[in-house]
């Protein structure tokens, strides 16, 4: 095989990933925007193809990183030509293991990862899950790549709809409270773009110090609110209202749609 790596899709997530591959020469990627393939050839230096077969073939190891209403127009082409020693790794929404079996038969080991956006900063969470044939190796080679673009956690498949809503959908939910602080900052008579950079680098920061210190949620809340301070006076207002409901449904509805799209 000329290539250890190859990515079906080379959109978003595939960048992501292959921005922590240290050998491009190693990789190719099968796009089926040619304006696309050339772009990604020209700033990454992989080679690309139209055909996912020959990406497939060429490699032992395959990213599958298409959005879910084209796994079954990639499946058709890819499967004849997957064999024992191909690992296809799915990063696709909701698709479970039986059904990626199902569409790519029985002979390829399959790993399965919900990955989220913030891989492209090196700041990822991926959730891996494999199939019966698949090795351990296998899932510590994946572990070891995708642990180069942030944190990785190995979970039954069960957990995955739930993993997708937390994790997978999360920077947007993020990024939308980002929003609301940055417009209530605006509103408060702050430039946009410094209460977009307050809003950002706090969210930032806080999450950073959260995970480096491992200190619990709720004493860290507490010791920045305060008695009788500003925060304390802000948190009034924010405990008892619906957010934590409205979190909870928004998680609920990501779930219910990750089930549907299996
Ligand atoms: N984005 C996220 O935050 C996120 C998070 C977790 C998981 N995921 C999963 O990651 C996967 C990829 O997402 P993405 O955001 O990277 O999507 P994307 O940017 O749209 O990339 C998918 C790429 O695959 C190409 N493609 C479609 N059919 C193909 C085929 N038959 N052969 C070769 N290439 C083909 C598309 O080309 P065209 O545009 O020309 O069709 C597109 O360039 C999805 O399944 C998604 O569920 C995404």
């Amino acid at each position: 095989m000329k290539y250890k790596i190859a990515f079906i899709g080379a959109g978003k997530m595939a960048e992501g990933i292959l921005s922590v591959i240290p050998g491009k020469a190693d990789v190719i990627m099968a796009e089926k925007s040619a304006a696309r393939a050339r772009d990604v050839k020209r700033r990454c230096g992989v080679a690309v193809t139209g055909d996912p077969a020959l990406a497939a073939k060429s490699a032992r190891m395959v990213f599958l990183a298409v959005r879910p209403q084209d796994v079954d127009e990639v499946a058709a082409v890819v499967k004849p030509v997957l064999g024992p020693s191909h690992v296809l790794v799915s990063i696709v929404a909701g698709k479970t293991l039986a059904k990626l079996r199902r569409a790519f038969g029985s002979k390829a080991r399959l790993v399965r990862v919900m990955p989220n956006l913030a891989l492209r900063a090196n700041a990822g969470m991926c959730a891996i899950c494999a199939s019966a044939n698949a090795k351990k190796t296998d899932v510590a080679a994946v572990g070891r790549i995708l642990g180069g673009a942030g944190r990785t956690v190995v979970l039954a498949e069960r957990h995955f709809d739930a993993v997708t809503a937390l994790s997978g959908s999360g920077p947007a939910y993020f990024a939308y409270m980002a929003k609301a602080m940055a417009d209530a900052g605006k509103a408060l008579g702050l430039p946009a773009d410094v209460a977009l950079l307050l809003s950002e680098q706090t969210m930032y920061g806080t999450a950073k110090f959260l995970l480096e210190s491992a200190m619990p949620l709720e004493p860290f809340i507490d010791g920045v609110c305060t008695k009788g301070g500003t925060t304390a006076a802000g948190m009034e207002r924010l405990a008892p209202s619906a957010f934590h409901e409205i979190v909870a449904a928004t998680l609920a509805a990501a779930a219910e749609r990750s089930k549907e799209l299996a």
